[in-house]
């Protein structure tokens, strides 16, 4: 079997639904269930009885040990993060906790039961670490796109966070020796993602005609990904990446952030107009930056193109019309993952930034 930690996520629960789709293995999904983590994401796997659940802290050791000599797995793809670059503004200890101590624990519990493997399954055991392109800082209009040679520099403690979780993961391998692959993937969109990051924000706040609030001037630029092609890249790289190598994955679709949600305003403009006429693009707002904002983000995903011969299936077109249609379909999920504890980080986060 494999272990997937943080696969009540919004990539981990893809990631899954994606695994059962393509494969007969057994897969052991380890999360803890914080505000990010919704069960409901697999409820069509519940029956599927290669599927296991354990709801764990990664930083718990004595548990990971325990699961790691019950199950035995061939691979662990490490998901389970703190994500969010706003909440770790507002409160970084969280992320250093889960993103760095966290890893450090996994990898750790992976060394020790690695360890006792014999020599042939020792060489075929995988550790794919899921880590992002926003370790690499932030590019000027004129720079060339993040490669796997770019330096890191990263500037939130979101990002350093992983940029820190990734130099442990580089250090496992060359130390110990242990079989891993980092990915750095940029900004994914999509089905089941919380509705805090841009893309699912602004199509609820627009359902609910509240304001789309956009940072600074809007100029930022993001590398968007389908999240389907990013688990279709990581199952690569699980198989077929080489150990100590890191990938890059992108999807060749560099949008400023008004561009991003000026495209959702139109799709929502066709498939749910409002009721007074006027197009969802009135409610665009410009609001006061986040700190240390990164201009722009974009990844050179040769290596893995012409590696592993992966490239995206869906374009931004196609992609973010699915991702409305998923929204506007699935009004319950949406109402489940909104109440309480949201509320009270919208307000914290946008309530004096206008
Ligand atoms: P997410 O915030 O939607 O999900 C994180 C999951 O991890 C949740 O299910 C949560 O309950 C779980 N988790 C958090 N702390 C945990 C802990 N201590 N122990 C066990 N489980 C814990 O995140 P996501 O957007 O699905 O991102 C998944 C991974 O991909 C992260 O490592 C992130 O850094 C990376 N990544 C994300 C993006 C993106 O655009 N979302 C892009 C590139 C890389
Ligand atoms: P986000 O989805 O939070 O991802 P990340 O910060 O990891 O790139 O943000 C994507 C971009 O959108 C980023 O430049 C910040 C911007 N943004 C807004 O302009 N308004 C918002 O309300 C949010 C959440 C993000």
């Amino acid at each position: 079997m494999i272990f997937v930690t943080g696969g009540c996520g919004f990539i981990g629960s893809n990631f899954i639904l994606q695994w059962f789709e393509n494969c007969n293995e057994e897969l052991l999904n380890i999360d803890k269930l914080t505000y990010a983590g919704n069960p409901e994401n697999l409820s069509s796997t519940q029956a599927n009885p290669l599927y296991k659940f354990v709801k764990m802290d990664i930083t718990s050791a004595d548990d990971l040990k325990m699961l790691f000599l019950k199950h035995k797995p061939r691979a662990v793809v490490h998901f389970a993060a703190e994500s969010h670059v706003d909440r770790s503004i507002s409160g970084p200890f969280e992320f250093i906790h889960t993103n760095i101590i966290g890893t450090f624990q996994l990898l750790e519990e992976t060394r020790r039961y690695w360890g006792q493997l014999d020599a042939n399954y020792q060489k075929n055991f995988r550790f794919l670490h899921v880590s992002t392109d926003e370790v690499f800082g932030s590019l000027t209009a004129e720079e060339p796109a993040f490669s796997e040679k770019t330096a890191y520099a990263p500037n939130s403690p979101y990002s350093a966070s992983k940029a820190s979780s990734d130099h442990l993961v580089r250090a496992y391998f060359h130390t110990y020796k242990l079989p891993t692959v980092t990915s750095n993937c940029s900004n994914n969109y999509g089905s089941y993602q919380f509705p805090e990051k841009l893309i699912p924000l602004c199509i609820l706040n627009a359902l609910q005609n509240k304001n789309l609030t956009i940072y600074g001037d809007g100029t930022n630029v993001r590398d968007w990904l389908y999240v389907t092609d990013h688990c279709h890249a990581l199952r690569l790289i699980l198989e077929k990446g080489r150990p100590g190598e890191t990938y890059n994955v992108g999807g060749l679709n560099e949008m400023k952030n008004i561009e991003v949600v000026d495209a959702l305003c139109k799709i929502l403009d066709d498939l749910r107009p409002r009721k007074d006429g006027k197009s969802y693009l009135e409610l665009k707002t410009f609001v006061r930056d986040r700190p240390g904002h990164d201009q722009r983000y974009a990844i050179n995903a040769d290596k893995i193109m012409h590696e592993l011969d992966w490239k995206p299936q869906e374009s931004f077109a196609t992609g973010l019309s699915k991702t409305v249609n998923w929204y506007l379909q699935n009004e319950n999920w949406i109402a489940n993952v909104t109440s309480g504890a949201y509320q009270e980080w919208i307000q914290k986060n946008y309530g004096d930034r206008t």
